[in-house]
């Protein structure tokens, strides 16, 4: 449906009284995943169970995150959109193309469609970066003037402008990895895909491969899929996140709802390494998982949404009543929202427990007990 059309389509609802007809949902997703799995393997002996019964959308024009540990089958997931793999049962579909179906052909089309990048790059070490974006464009059979017009403002685009002619020996790993971009997009795809793309990066050149993808999004409205087992990448650009554990997806939604509600606990232990203030060394070796009498309780408060900004430290203080101690805190963002935490520690008798959970509970602040010290 075109913008016109709706627009009528809303007036019309609009003049009428009756109830107005659900406006058509979001664009249809640019991949879905319905009923997964994949098997490796011919015979009971060897047969392994990669992926089990996956069932997910990604949204159009959003960065979306599957998030998991070595071996959890994030590779073999991704690998399916692009027909690198095919699904032993179940469907990939591909803007409305079931990709298991295709012939070569419609694979060569899709490939052109769906563009990829990997942890190692993946460039021909006997052709310069000019030559190694352009090489898809060579198998698609371009002209060398066509060729030349499509590549250099992709290398201007990517930032090395001036290392077109840089063999990959000669760039550092973040210029490979923008050469590998460039690469990706030159067939103009409407999906990129990247698998551990920033994972053999150190953390600043990550970060600007990172921008440079959100920036593709953004200015070309290129739908991004990327995995990773790297917390820090998708609390940096994903949107959206799915986590996967053992071939199955544990949760999926909004990146901040998921990380700041996690219910499994796949998730909560690769956000432990990623989000929240690390206790003081003293404090680990003190905690007590029950309390004595004249206990202090360790509390984590975590604050997001519109509870971030509130001077909610200050309150808790005034109203316990008691002496507060903080003992760590840090606020970070997530998908872009502000997500801070906060460990504070204060006598844990009834009266005092008491008033601060009825503050708790009025205020929407999140809490997590993590202990007790003498
Ligand atoms: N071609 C293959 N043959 C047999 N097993 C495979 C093959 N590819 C992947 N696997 C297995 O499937 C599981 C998931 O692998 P992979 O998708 O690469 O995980 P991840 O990318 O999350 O580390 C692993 O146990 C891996 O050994
Ligand atoms: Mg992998």
């Amino acid at each position: 449906m075109n913008p016109t059309n709706q627009t009528v389509q809303q007036a019309q609802a609009g003049s009428l009284s009756a109830p107005p007809e659900p406006l058509p949902n979001a664009a249809p997703p640019m991949v879905s995943f319905e009923a997964v799995t994949k098997r490796f393997g011919t015979n009971d002996e060897n047969q392994f169970t990669a992926l089990d019964g996956v069932d997910l959308s990604v949204a159009r024009g959003a960065i979306t995150g599957i998030i998991g540990r070595s071996g959890a089958g994030k590779s073999t997931l991704i690998r399916l959109v692009n027909g690198l793999e095919t699904a032993t049962s179940g469907r990939v579909v591909v803007d409305g193309i079931e990709v298991g179906g295709l012939s070569e052909t419609g694979l060569r089309d899709l490939r052109r469609q769906v563009g990829m990048i990997f942890q190692h790059f993946n460039l021909l070490s006997s052709r310069t970066a000019f030559e190694n974006v352009a090489l898809p464009l060579e198998i698609a059979g371009l002209d060398g003037k066509s060729i030349r017009d499509k590549v250099a403002p992709l290398l201007d685009l990517v930032g090395l402008g001036d290392k077109s002619n840089r063999y990959p020996a000669e760039l550092s790993g973040g210029q490979k990895q923008r050469v590998g971009i460039a690469r990706a997009l030159a067939t103009s795809p409407k999906l990129l895909l990247s698998d551990e793309a920033t994972s053999a990066l150190d953390p600043e050149t990550t970060q600007s491969i990172l921008d440079l993808l959100k920036r593709i999004n953004a200015e070309l409205g290129l739908t991004v899929l990327l995995i990773t087992h790297e917390m820090e990448v998708v609390k940096t650009i994903a949107s959206d996140v799915a986590v996967i554990d053992r071939g199955r997806i544990v949760e999926a939604g909004r990146t901040f709802d998921v990380f700041t509600g996690a219910k499994h606990d796949t998730t909560r232990s690769l956000l432990s390494a990623a989000l929240g203030t690390k206790l003081p060394e003293w404090v680990g070796s003190k905690l007590k998982p029950q309390p004595s009498i004249g206990d202090r309780v360790l509390v984590r408060l975590i604050f997001f949404g519109s509870t971030a900004f509130q001077p909610l430290t200050g309150r808790l203080v005034a109203e316990l009543g008691a002496d507060v101690n903080i003992l760590a805190g840090s606020i970070e963002e997530i998908a872009g929202e502000p997500y801070g935490s906060l460990v504070v520690a204060y006598p844990a008798d009834h009266a005092v427990l008491e008033r601060a959970n009825r503050f708790y509970a009025a205020t929407g602040l999140k809490t997590e007990v993590l202990g007790y010290v003498a």
